[in-house]
C-alpha cells in the first residue's frame, strides 16, 4: 500500500520479485567484495609494514595461479551478472502478446493517462489486477520519466517519439507514480496514484467512467476532420494521392528512396509531423505536415486508428481494401500484440477525468 516513507518499496507487480532478487544478489556481491578487499587491505598493511628503519621490500613473485584465480574469479561472476541482468531486462521490455496499451503522456507538471476505451485521467490511473499492460509513452514538452517503483519500472518520456514500458499488477492497491528526470520547476510534485483494482471492480469503474469514445472511433474522426481520408482512403476514378492505410501498421513499407522500414508507432508518429521524411515508393511527397496542428493526445488516437486499420480487424475486413499487405501485417508480433478493440463503454456517467 502507499506509505508515504517507505523503506522498501511494495512489490505489487509480476516482475518485481525477478527485480529484487538481481538487487538482492548484486548488493550482496558488492558488499562481499568491498569488505574482503577492504579488509584485505588492512591486514596487509599492518602485516607487511616495515619495522626498522633501514628495512627493504623484499621482491617475492606472486604465484600464476593466484593471478589466475583473481581474474578467472570475477570475469565468471560478472558474466552471470551480465546474462542475469539482460535476462531481466529482456522481459521489462518485452511485452506479452496480450498485452493492453495504454498512453501515458507527460506534461509540465503532470501525467495524462489515457485507457484504449478513451477513458481519460490526470495524475491517476486505474488499472485491473493480473492484466498485462504495455504503456506507450510519450512528452508534450521536456524528459520526463514514468516511474512506479512498487513495479520496478521507469521508463523516460521523450519528446518527439514514443517509448514504451510494460507490467502486470499483481497485487490490489494504491501505489505511487512518479517522474524520475528533472524537468522544472514543480518537478517534486509531478506525482499520482496507480489504482490496483480487482477486474469487477474495475469494470465498475469503467462503466462509470467517460462516455468517451475509444481511441480508436476518436483517431477515425479525426482521421476524416483532418481530411487524411481524402488522400488515404481509395475513391473510384480519382488519382490515390497517398498510400491507403489498411493493412499498413506492423507491416514493412517500401519507400521512395529504396529503403524499407517496419510501420510501427513511431514511424507512423514521424509521417504525421514529417511526411516528407520517409516518403513511400510510388507517391509524391505532397502531404502538408500536421506539425502543431494536433495534440500529442489526438497523435496517439489517430495511430491507435490506424493500427486498428493495420492488425487484419475488423474495421480492415469492412474497410473491404484489406488485402494481402493486412494479410502479412497480421503475422507480425506488434500486430499481434494489439488488443482486439476493447467493446466501447456505451452508458454515460461520471467522469472519472479530474
Ligand atoms: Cu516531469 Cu520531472
Amino acid at each position: 500500500m502507499k506509505s508515504s516513507f517507505p523503506l522498501f518499496p511494495d512489490s505489487a507487480s509480476a516482475l518485481s520479485p525477478d527485480v529484487d532478487a538481481l538487487f538482492i544478489v548484486w548488493s550482496l556481491i558488492s558488499v562481499f567484495f568491498t569488505v574482503l578487499i577492504a579488509g584485505l587491505i588492512i591486514v596487509l598493511m599492518a602485516r607487511y609494514r616495515r619495522k626498522h628503519a633501514e628495512e627493504v621490500g623484499a621482491n617475492e613473485e606472486m604465484p600464476v595461479w593466484i593471478e589466475i584465480l583473481w581474474s578467472v574469479v570475477p570475469l565468471g561472476i560478472m558474466l552471470v551478472m551480465f546474462a542475469w541482468g539482460a535476462r531481466v531486462f529482456f522481459q521489462l521490455y518485452r511485452p506479452p502478446a496480450d498485452a493492453i496499451e495504454f498512453t501515458a503522456i507527460g506534461k509540465q507538471w503532470m501525467w495524462k493517462i489515457q485507457h484504449p476505451e478513451g477513458q481519460r485521467e490526470i495524475n491517476a490511473m486505474h488499472v485491473p489486477v493480473g492484466q498485462a499492460i504495455r504503456m506507450k509513452i510519450a512528452s508534450e514538452d521536456v524528459i520526463h520519466s514514468f516511474y512506479i517503483p512498487a513495479f520496478r519500472i521507469k521508463q523516460d518520456a521523450v519528446p518527439g517519439r514514443y517509448t514504451s514500458i510494460w507490467f502486470k499488477a499483481t497485487k490490489v492497491g494504491t501505489y505511487h507514480l512518479f517522474c524520475a528526470e528533472y524537468c522544472g520547476t514543480e518537478h517534486s510534485r509531478m506525482i499520482g496514484s496507480v489504482i490496483v483494482m480487482e477486474q469487477k471492480d474495475y469494470e465498475v469503474w469503467m462503466a462509470g467512467g467517460t462516455p468517451g469514445k475509444s481511441m480508436v472511433a476518436s483517431g477515425a474522426d479525426l482521421f476524416t476532420s483532418l481530411a487524411c481520408v481524402t488522400c488515404h482512403r481509395a475513391s473510384p476514378g480519382v488519382v490515390q494521392r497517398g498510400p491507403k492505410l489498411e493493412g499498413v501498421f506492423g507491416s514493412q513499407v517500401k519507400l521512395a528512396d529504396g529503403r524499407t522500414v517496419t510501420a510501427d508507432d513511431n514511424y507512423v508518429r514521424e509521417s504525421i509531423l514529417t511526411p516528407t521524411a520517409k516518403v513511400v515508393a510510388g507517391f509524391d511527397p505532397v502531404m502538408p505536415t500536421f506539425q502543431g496542428q494536433i495534440t500529442e493526445e489526438q497523435l496517439t488516437q489517430l495511430i491507435a486508428y490506424v493500427r486498428s486499420l493495420g492488425a487484419g480487424s475488423d474495421a480492415a475486413a469492412t474497410a473491404g481494401v484489406a488485402g494481402a499487405t493486412g494479410a502479412t501485417a497480421a503475422g507480425t508480433p506488434t500486430a499481434a500484440a494489439t488488443p482486439a478493440a476493447p467493446t466501447a463503454q456505451p452508458n454515460a456517467g461520471s467522469k472519472p477525468q479530474k
